[in-house]
């Protein structure tokens, strides 16, 4: 199991990257707002941008912006393994083929009520399907429990398409949920590490 952190909860963003760094998580997730997707809106790319000050960490983006062709060139000029847009928005296949004019890997998200089946016509395409576990637009929320069978379902899609797709699930990650999450290929995970005093610690228990 990978684990990918979220420091949209982080009080002390520097310090907790700098933290970050020195275990085992296998990226940072760079939440990225624009307050119209989403009602809230992350610091801007001029400070994200700097991100490599403090992590050499792989990065992966999650847009949740109404416009993400507006966003990836800039977050593609990171140290980006994923850039992941909403399969909500519009032009989702013109922003998937300007992630992969960049070399970058691919990745779609769905909101907790999206039916899956708009999964379908991009499961031969993308390298990631982020299944959100909460409403997108703010950390620390709780788990939404109907989301352990949407990834088992997501599962089964892939295997029947043959699809390379890894799954990653997103919001509301803790130890006892990460037990059922099985299915999952990474679980992205913000409040439940940046809350505790041995991130390494409790990264060890989610990948138990
Ligand atoms: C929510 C973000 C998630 C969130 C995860 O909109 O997309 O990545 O920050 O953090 P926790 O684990 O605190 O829910
Ligand atoms: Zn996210």
């Amino acid at each position: 199991m990978k684990i990918s952190v979220s420091y949209l909860t982080s009080k002390d963003l520097e310090n907790d990257l700098r933290k970050l760094n020195v275990t085992n998580a296998d990226y940072i997730h760079v939440d990225v707002m624009d307050g119209k997707f989403v009602k809230n809106k992350s610091l801007p790319f001029k400070v994200i941008r700097n991100i490599h000050k403090y992590t050499n960490k792989r990065l992966d983006v999650h847009l949740m912006v109404k416009k993400p062709l507006k966003f990836i060139s800039d977050y593609a000029t990171l140290n980006t393994e994923f850039i992941t847009v909403h399969v909500e928005n519009k032009y989702v296949d013109k922003s998937l083929d300007l992630i992969e004019a960049y070399g970058i890997k691919t990745g779609i998200s769905l909101k907790p009520n999206t039916p899956l089946d708009v999964l379908d016509s991009y499961l031969d395409r993308v390298d990631l399907i982020l299944i959100m576990s909460v409403e997108p637009g703010r950390g620390g929320q709780e788990f939404i429990e109907d989301t352990i069978d949407r990834v088992k379902e997501v599962r089964k899609k892939l295997n029947e398409a043959k699809s390379k797709a890894l799954i990653s699930v997103d919001g509301g990650i803790n130890e006892e949920v990460a037990e059922k999450l099985k299915d999952a290929d990474i679980l992205v995970s913000g409040n439940y590490i940046l809350s505790s005093d041995d991130f390494q610690y409790q990264i060890y228990k989610l990948r138990k």
